[in-house]
């Protein structure tokens, strides 16, 4: 039962009441605990709108060991980002320590809280020496003492880089973690940092499960962007530093000047988090919209065009971050109408953005989607390398290439994309899916960490030398001057952003990641769990483990052996539709038949794709002895009897993974079950709801994709589950 009301100071306190009764060898025990909440007023109880950063007030006892905590803080200068650090400070530490910092003059660091650059600080405490090669964003949390007294100093070369300590140490103290002689130093693996939105301007998101745009309404820029401000702050609490606004399939308008001017009022609201908003372009705006008859990339019209377009949009938004483009791809048009490449279509964008410091990100999903299904050594996997590779050193410095994941497009498991390897001279950054396109689309549990580690450790071996792909995304293999890491995340207006509660653990990952791709999912899963659910290790517990158990999950019951996830194609991306995969020219295929499944991508009699990869990685690959079990059918077809590594035949671990899968997640019920009356009854139930809806669809996926394969080889399970009575009769 919860009684709410509004305090004198504007907050709004609830009184929760929970009776509680358990039967244990059949004594019913009957409990009732009362308790009171403050919460920051605008802010609502447990609707997951403060995701990560609920700030709730520590138990007694975690508090005490906050007691000297200095009680003043000393801002050294008057920056809008280092004000609001100085704010969140504030709240944070209000909310979880009920302890109110009272603000000091520079004069006096001693006994304060201190937040400023190194050069702020170098005057007053010139014997604080900042770590050696601390970079522009990194900070260092320092527990120190000036003038003989106690202060702990939160600085950083730029005012952003405090603005991440700030967080850090609210986040350490939300986790009870020890400040005492603390000296830390952080710096994020690479300067790229960001999430693209797919919002279109009429208010709906591309694949995105969380309501509408936070960004648009009706064809104009949301006249209350509160919640773009928050969102910022969501981001910029882990690290990240830029957001791109709208679909990658961009509307032409985007770049009309009476559209910028709206778009300068999100830039508005991002500024104060350090977060610098950019936006998907279409490449033929300059005749689209922009009154030319060509979008050439070689004309000089063209050029002139995108220059008095750049330098107008920095006239308004000074810290505008760049275009991103989706080119000749999936129906948008592109530099072939004119017989001209990519690196033509990006060199002239980016000429326009260099003056201003903007990035260009092409993306480098680009494929044709009318294939020859018909012809065999046809591969879409190929196309990414196929394009980008022969223009490897030709783009300009400010051109980063976006490249998805894998080598289709971003299915419950794919190998990593070759062509990371196969750009020596040009800047790259990893694109990764948060909003769960292929994966369940937040209504199935499918925490992606573990599956995106996979991929950034995944060692590419240049020239015989240990590659990881997360070291050449940023830039650390080539020594590029830049690149990094792109999440798409479709945060939309439902007050817990992307729709479910435990989904938000994917954005949380992906910015944790993005900032040191070095972290473990288990320690990730656990800071996320803390911060969202708070202490109690049964929650803790059962909640990290159903995350980290997920994504292997999801995939058992969608896709097994990397066949791809065998959803819609053609329609939602989320119904089990395993024919939608074949006889069309997306390039989805599976190239399942009566006797086997599978596509052959090896050098000796497939696609050739496996080629595309360095010598060590082909090796892994191109051989049935070696190929993995799990990336199987996407390297190699074969008969349903094959036997895998694991002893048994391809149809029966098809068969027992699908029904494997659907049991464990009945499981994941009855563990969430565990934890009623341990966390908060609206996020309980809601994600109860979705669980038995998981529960559900997952029996749906196996019947569907079980029948499916019977029909298909005519193998029976072995275990007597699959029946299909037109068979039997047979
Ligand atoms: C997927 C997705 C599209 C999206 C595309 C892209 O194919 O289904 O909605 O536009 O990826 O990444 O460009």
């Amino acid at each position: 039962m919860k009684l709410r009301f509004e305090t004198s100071d504007g907050h709004i306190a609830m009184i929760l009441i929970r009776f509680t009764s358990r039967v244990r060898r059949g004594v019913i025990a009957a409990a009732a605990c009362l308790c009171a909440i403050v919460i920051p007023s605008g802010l609502d109880a447990e609707t997951g709108a403060a995701a990560w950063l609920r700030y709730s007030a520590l138990s007694p006892q975690s508090a005490s060991s906050y007691q000297n905590l200095p009680g003043e803080v000393v801002v050294m200068s008057d920056g809008l980002v280092l004000r609001t650090a100085q704010q969140e400070l504030v709240q944070g530490v209000f909310q979880m320590l009920s302890k109110t910092l009272r603000s000091a003059v520079a004069s006096r660091l001693d006994g304060a809280i201190v937040l400023g650059t190194f050069s702020d600080l170098h005057t007053l405490a010139p014997d604080l020496r900042p770590p050696e090669k601390l970079g522009a964003e990194g900070y260092w949390l320092k527990s120190a003492s000036i003038h003989q007294s106690k202060c702990l100093v939160i600085t950083a070369a730029t005012d952003r880089g405090v603005l991440y300590g700030v967080f850090a140490l609210l986040s350490k103290i939300a986790r009870s973690e020890s400040l005492s002689s603390i000296d830390e130093v952080q710096q994020p693996y690479a300067p790229v940092r960001w999430v693209n939105q797919w919002d279109n301007l009429d208010g709906r998101i591309e694949r995105g499960y969380g309501g509408p745009s936070i960004f648009f309404d009706d064809g104009k820029v949301r006249s209350d962007l509160s919640r773009a401000g928050q969102y910022a702050r969501l981001l910029a609490s882990i690290g990240i530093n830029g957001c791109t606004i709208n679909n990658v399939n961009a509307a032409p308008g985007i770049l009309d000047d009476a559209f910028i001017a709206q778009v300068r009022r999100i830039a508005d609201a991002f500024r104060p988090w350090g977060v610098r908003l950019s936006l998907s372009v279409d490449l033929s705006s300059p005749k689209a919209s922009g009154g030319l008859d060509t979008f050439d990339p070689l004309d000089p019209q063209v050029a002139a065009w995108w220059r008095k377009k750049a330098d107008e949009i920095y006239r308004r938004i000074p810290d505008f971050g760049g275009f991103v483009v989706k080119a000749d791809s999936e129906g948008r048009l592109g530099p072939s109408s004119y017989g001209r490449t990519p690196a033509d279509a990006a060199n002239v964008i980016a000429h326009a953005l260099k003056p201003h410091g903007g990035i260009l990100f092409y993306r480098a999903f680009v494929y044709n989607h009318h294939l020859d299904w018909r012809n065999l050594k046809n591969d879409r996997a190929k196309a990414a390398y196929d394009n980008f590779h022969p223009l490897d050193g030709a783009f300009d410095d400010n051109v980063i290439i976006q490249i998805k994941n894998g080598p289709i497009d971003f299915q419950v498991r794919e190998p990593v994309s070759p062509l990371f390897a196969g750009l020596h001279r040009t800047n790259e950054a990893i694109e990764l899916q948060i909003t769960q396109e292929y994966t369940g689309q937040q209504r199935h549990l499918c925490f992606l960490v573990p599956m995106w580690k996979e991929v950034l450790d995944f060692d590419m071996h240049i020239e015989g030398n240990a590659a990881p792909v997360k070291d050449i995304v940023a830039g650390r293999v080539f020594h590029r001057p830049t690149g990094g890491f792109i999440g798409v995340a479709n945060v939309g207006m439902e007050s817990n952003w992307l729709g479910s509660p435990l989904a938000m653990a994917n954005l949380y990952g992906f910015g944790r990641l993005a900032w040191d791709p070095d972290l473990s999912s288990e320690t990730i899963v656990d800071e996320w769990t803390r911060l969202t659910f708070g202490s109690d290790p049964l929650v803790i517990k059962t909640i990290s483990a159903m995350q980290l158990s997920s994504w292997p999950v999801y995939e058992s019951y969608t896709g097994p052996l990397g066949a791809g996830t065998l959803t819609n194609i053609l329609g939602n991306h989320y119904d089990p539709a395993p024919e939608s995969s074949e006889q069309n020219g997306w390039g989805q295929w599976h190239r399942a038949d009566h006797q086997g499944i599978g596509m052959d991508r090896t050098v000796a009699t497939g696609t050739g794709f496996i080629g595309q990869y360095p010598p060590e990685v082909q090796a892994l690959y191109e051989t049935l002895a070696r190929c993995q079990d799990n990336l199987l059918l996407f390297f190699h077809h074969v008969r349903y009897t094959y036997i895998l590594h694991s002893g048994k035949t391809v149809i029966q671990h098809v068969y027992d993974s699908h029904y494997d899968g659907a049991d464990r997640t009945r499981d994941f019920i009855s563990q969430w079950k565990m934890l009623e009356g341990h966390i908060d009854e609206e996020r309980y139930r809601d994600i109860l709801g979705r669980l038995e809806c998981q529960a559900q669809e997952a029996v749906l996926w196996r019947d569907t994709m079980c029948n499916w394969i019977y029909r298909l080889s005519g193998i029976a399970d072995n275990k007597g589950r699959v029946v299909i009575p037109a068979l039997e009769k047979n």
